[in-house]
């Protein structure tokens, strides 16, 4: 395994035992793609993969007589004689924007670099994986551009970016850089993306791809409810179980694009990276430029194959820090329980309550701050108001810690509202541009984290009151898109770099967070799930997935998360009924059976519950207390899509694969229906399974191919005290004897 140069061909290969990349340099000094896919035998070349043909209207490069539109490239520029969308476009000072960046050296080495500034997958050691990269040159304009790429030992994925230097005396203003390019020689896929709104994110929207461009993309300043920076090829016979499949997947927050373009020749052009629509990037001499990091996975085992890749890379190499392998506590947030109507003696009164039922943290949501009665004040004045919380953040986490809990605490530090004392301090700190009306999203303005001194005050802030309060976890939300993106603190000609060094400016002071309280669980948010992207995995290990706690919605927004984070990162809560998003009643164990399969809570006020219910509540968290670790850190696999089926389910399996937990979930109830199976997944054939509510023992093998029995009441004459509800659901556990 590793990554070889074949000096003779001027090829290197990237490979371990599942996967195979092959660049060549091309006759022209420019970069070819050869393959991308499972892996394949080295040998010293595959220059047959380049394959030229004359062909009537090719424009031809003339040294060499071949044409880039027809040739299969690594990092492409347009303007000679590729007429696709480029993977870089360079705006130079006599108006030019043509490039031609040629091989110049290589270097390979164990390990990987971090990218300065950026999220992005890591090695730990020089044993887990190897680098290459390579420099290219543009020898008119003398910028260098070098190519990353990253193999991680033992998994089907390769991480890549691209920086640019600029040694050559003069500017140069940078309009597009994605973080990958690849052409692949069919266009034979389906295309998924992750796509909705607010409270229904991240649904699985497939089309087959076609010639032309499909793309999707956030120009929003943040990942967005929208789009997700994440999207899939797979081979139309390929499924959940079997099959080919490609994930690509952009370890940023920002405004990205993720695109496919099938020329009129079916070759699938493919970039992920910053969207270019509104970039650009002034390099001075003198300076480098470092897009974000790219990941690219090969599965031959189909979706869910592609998913555990993903799983595995973000859960241990791309989040990081003392949570990364720890079980995630049983919390309660008190956002749905009393959204700004508090004080401390209602909020101990709650998390008491909380605490007989074994939660173990308690959650301080919005409300806390300055003079922060509704959503439209007091966002920038990190000082806690000391009405509602008469001894500060201080004395109320003290007194929950008192009663055995852990407490966390609800922050928005990007944000402004006019009405604060912040605002009127620093008007000039909000994103605005000049001679515009500034638009409002839920009464706030987005501060300009651009710059280090907006940065700085609201890290000294917050830092003060983290330093002098017991603080275990942080949700960090973020509630608007930005509009009028404009600084005040750069010139003209830097304008089309703000909404890229806004996101900069947050990971900054992430960074500096996690750096000084590394104890602290972050779980980032944004509305729900509108930051829920690899780039934030990077700072916080979990996300609030998505503002709609309806159990119903829930299994179609975690099942479509699913596909590229892993369990653990997806916070999710039981909620109270009727639900706050959809006024929907559902049971009080589907809202439960759902929440488990993340990082699992509460959010309501328990006392408000009958006894029957607290007891229901208590076993809840017991089950999760016992399998959180399967759960949370098993191998997960989607079972049955609830975009297809009126019956979704998933399950997760422990390393040891001896235990496992399904969840089963029947959307509506049906009545004198058929009898019904669940065929299992990564159980050990030989191995007999107890099925807890079965009483029975069954082989992994007839758990797998036979399947479980699921049939439940409706499989029959359904009558009073036999019988399923809409929104019923049942958890299975197995148990290797
Ligand atoms: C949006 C979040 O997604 C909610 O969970 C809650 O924290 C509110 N903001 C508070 O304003």
């Amino acid at each position: 395994m590793g990554i070889v140069f074949h000096e003779s061909s001027r090829e290197f290969h990237l490979y371990n035992h599942k996967v195979s990349y092959i660049i060549k340099i091309m006759e022209n000094g420019q970069l070819g793609q050869l393959y991308f896919g499972k892996r394949i035998h080295d040998r010293e070349s595959f220059g047959h993969l380049l394959e030229l043909a004359a062909r009537p209207m090719a424009a031809l490069q003339q040294d060499f007589g071949f044409s880039l539109e027809h040739v299969r490239q690594e990092y492409p520029s347009y303007g000679t004689t590729d007429f696709r969308l480029p993977a870089l476009e360079i705006l130079q000072d006599n108006g030019s924007r043509l490039t031609n960046f040629t091989y110049e050296s290589y270097r390979i080495f164990g390990g990987k670099p971090v990218l300065c500034g950026l999220p992005a997958t890591y090695m730990e050691d020089e044993k887990e994986g190897d680098t290459l990269e390579i420099t290219l040159r543009d020898k008119l304009l003398n910028i260098k551009l070098i190519l990353l790429y990253s193999i991680f030992e033992g998994e089907g994925a390769v991480a890549r970016s691209a920086r640019f230097e600029n040694p050559s005396g003069k500017a140069v203003w940078i309009t597009r850089a994605m973080s990958m390019s690849v052409d692949l020689p069919d266009c034979d896929y389906d295309w998924i993306q992750f796509s909705g709104a607010w409270s229904r994110e991240r649904h699985v929207k497939v089309r087959r791809l076609e010639q032309g461009i499909q793309a999707v993309s956030s120009t929003r300043g943040h990942s967005s409810h929208n789009h997700n920076p994440f999207i899939v090829l797979k081979r139309p016979t390929a499924d959940e179980f079997q099959g080919e499949v490609l994930g690509f997947s952009l370890v940023y927050s920002g405004n990205f694009l993720a695109q496919a373009e099938v020329d009129t020749y079916n070759v699938t052009r493919v970039m992920l990276g910053i969207n270019p629509f509104s970039f650009t990037w002034k390099l001075e001499s003198g300076q480098s430029f470092q897009t974000p990091e790219a990941v690219m996975v090969y599965s031959d085992q189909g979706l869910n194959g592609m998913s555990q890749t993903l799983h595995r890379l973000y859960r241990t190499r791309l989040a990081r820090g003392v949570w990364r392998d720890k079980v995630r506590p049983v919390l309660l947030n008190n956002w749905e329980a009393t959204y700004f109507d508090f004080n401390e003696e209602k909020l101990v009164d709650i998390a008491k309550a909380a605490k007989e039922d074994g939660v173990e943290l308690f959650v301080l949501d919005d409300g806390w701050f300055g003079a922060r009665s509704s959503d439209s004040s007091g966002l920038g004045d990190w000082y806690a108001n000391t009405e509602r919380l008469p001894g500060g953040i201080k004395g109320l986490s003290e007194k929950i810690e008192a009663l055995g809990m852990k407490f966390g605490l609800w922050v928005e530090l990007e944000m402004v509202n006019p009405d604060s004392d912040l605002y009127r301090a620093h008007p000039d700190w909000a994103l605005q541009t000049p001679g515009r009306t500034s638009s409002q999203g839920r009464n706030q303005l987005v501060l300009d984290f651009s710059r280090k001194e907006v940065v700085d005050c609201i890290y000294d802030m917050i830092a003060g009151i983290l330093s002098e309060s017991k603080v275990s976890y942080i949700k960090w939300d973020m509630n608007r898109s930005i509009t009028e993106c404009y600084s005040a603190a750069f010139p003209p000609d830097r304008q089309g770099e703000i909404f890229h060094r806004y996101i900069l400016g947050v990971y900054s002071l992430y960074e500096r967070l996690i750096q000084n309280f590394p104890e602290i669980l972050f779980e980032s948010c944004a509305s729900g799930g509108a930051r829920f992207d690899a780039g934030m995995l990077f700072y916080a290990p979990q996300c609030w997935t998505s503002d709609d706690s309806d159990a119903a919605e829930r299994i179609k927004i975690q099942y479509g998360t699913s596909f590229g984070y892993p369990v653990v990162s997806m916070g999710a809560h039981v909620s109270a009924v009727p639900n706050h998003q959809l006024f929907r009643f559902t049971p009080l164990e589907t809202r439960g059976n759902v929440a488990y399969f993340g990082a699992f809570g509460y959010e309501l006020d328990l006392q408000k519950l009958s006894e029957d219910e607290r007891k229901i509540v208590r076993d809840q968290i017991a089950f999760m207390k016992q399998y959180r670790e399967v759960i949370q850190f098993g191998t997960f696999y989607r079972l049955q899509s609830p975009f297809e089926n009126n019956i979704a389910a998933w399950m997760s399996v422990s390393e040891d694969k001896k235990t496992a937990v399904v969840g089963y979930y029947k959307i509506l109830n049906d009545v004198n229906c058929e009898f019904r199976r669940m065929k299992l997944k990564g159980l050990l054939p030989d191995v007999r399974y107890l099925v807890d509510d079965k009483k029975e023992w069954f082989y992994g093998d007839e758990l797998m191919h036979a399947g479980l029995v699921t049939s439940d009441p409706s499989s029959g004459q359904a009558y009073p005290g036999n019988h399923c509800t809409d929104f019923w659901s049942k958890i299975y556990v197995l148990k290797a004897q």
